[in-house]
């Protein structure tokens, strides 16, 4: 199954939880950069074989995890067993989702390998578990998240939007990004206006609306990123912001034509894993799952 990376097109911090979390409006996008994950049933243990030294191969990866926690579930049995092989084509410490889509897939999959029959709202409270960006990978295309994230709202298909996705040689930990936040430049953009960005056909209006309140706080700490957000400026982006909490930023394009000039020039320019993307809808998330079954 293939398992799609994700943009946070709006990310507002509404404050700190009692437990440590951050309140969050966000708005997420799946887009069609993907890993991809394949299950085989054993007897018995759950192995993973990964082809990328960044993502661990033990109990640290979320699709272990994952499978720990379906294991552990009443309706399995102890002779339930997989093999799940995984190809990563997400960077890690990118703020792009793919350890949580990695997650959410592994989820459907042995669900469906191991003939659980639990349902897709049986599913989300398990992904919650595993991650705050673990259940939206569940539906993706696009939505709100409140909470930590993992409260959803789906929201409709838009038109196909391009960007370009890059990131530098050193990555982001999810925890070190919150622990800088600063409750700066609060009076952004807000979501109603975004949402009214987002439903337009034009891409300036979408790029004018972005927001991401993570990013003050990592980029004092990290001025290559903060200079990776000036290339794609440079080369012609729209607009740019990081995704998540970083350390991938991405640039708005008006078409695709637009999108691969603009890799070109920063792929010259600079020295950080460069892609190009285009949005992906829920249906079409719908369609990936579905192949992999
Ligand atoms: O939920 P997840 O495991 O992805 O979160 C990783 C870390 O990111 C948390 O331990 C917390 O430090 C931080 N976080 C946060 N507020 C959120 C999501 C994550 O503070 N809404």
């Amino acid at each position: 199954m293939r398992c799609p990376a994700k943009l946070n097109l709006y990310l507002r911090v509404v404050g700190r939880r009692a437990d440590g979390y951050h309140e969050l409006e966000t708005v997420f996008q799946t887009i069609d950069l993907c890993d991809e994950l394949a299950v085989r049933g054993v007897s018995g243990r759950v192995r993973l074989r990964c082809n990328s030294a960044e993502a661990p191969s033990d109990h640290s990866n979320l699709v272990v995890r994952a499978a720990s926690l379906l294991r552990a579930r009443p309706e399995a049995f102890v002779s339930h067993g997989a093999v799940l092989t995984l190809s990563k084509a997400i960077p890690t410490g990118a703020g792009l989702g793919g350890g949580s889509s990695d997650a959410a897939a592994a989820l459907v999959l042995l669900n469906r390998l191991w003939e659980l029959g639990l349902t897709v709202d049986s599913l989300r409270w398990l992904a919650a578990e595993l991650g705050s960006d673990v259940p939206f990978f569940l539906e993706g295309g696009a939505a709100i998240g409140r909470g930590r994230g993992e409260v959803l709202e789906p929201l409709p298909d838009a038109p196909t939007r391009w960007f370009v996705l890059a990131k530098p040689p050193a990555g982001v930990a999810t925890p070190w990004a919150y622990a800088h936040y600063r409750p700066v430049g609060r009076n952004g953009v807000g979501l109603t206006d975004f949402l009214a960005a987002w439903q337009s056909d034009e891409p300036a209006a979408i790029a004018a609306g972005l927001r991401n309140d993570l990013e003050p706080g990592v980029l004092a700490e990290r001025p290559d990123i903060a200079a990776l957000l000036e290339a794609l400026l440079a080369a012609g982006a729209v607009n740019a912001r990081m995704t998540g909490s970083g350390a991938c930023v991405f640039g708005v394009c008006e078409s695709e034509a637009q999108a691969r000039s603009v890799a070109e020039r920063l792929k010259a320019s600079t020295d950080a894993w460069v892609a190009v993307a285009r949005s992906l809808g829920a249906a079409e998330c719908q369609a990936l799952a579905a192949e992999g079954a």
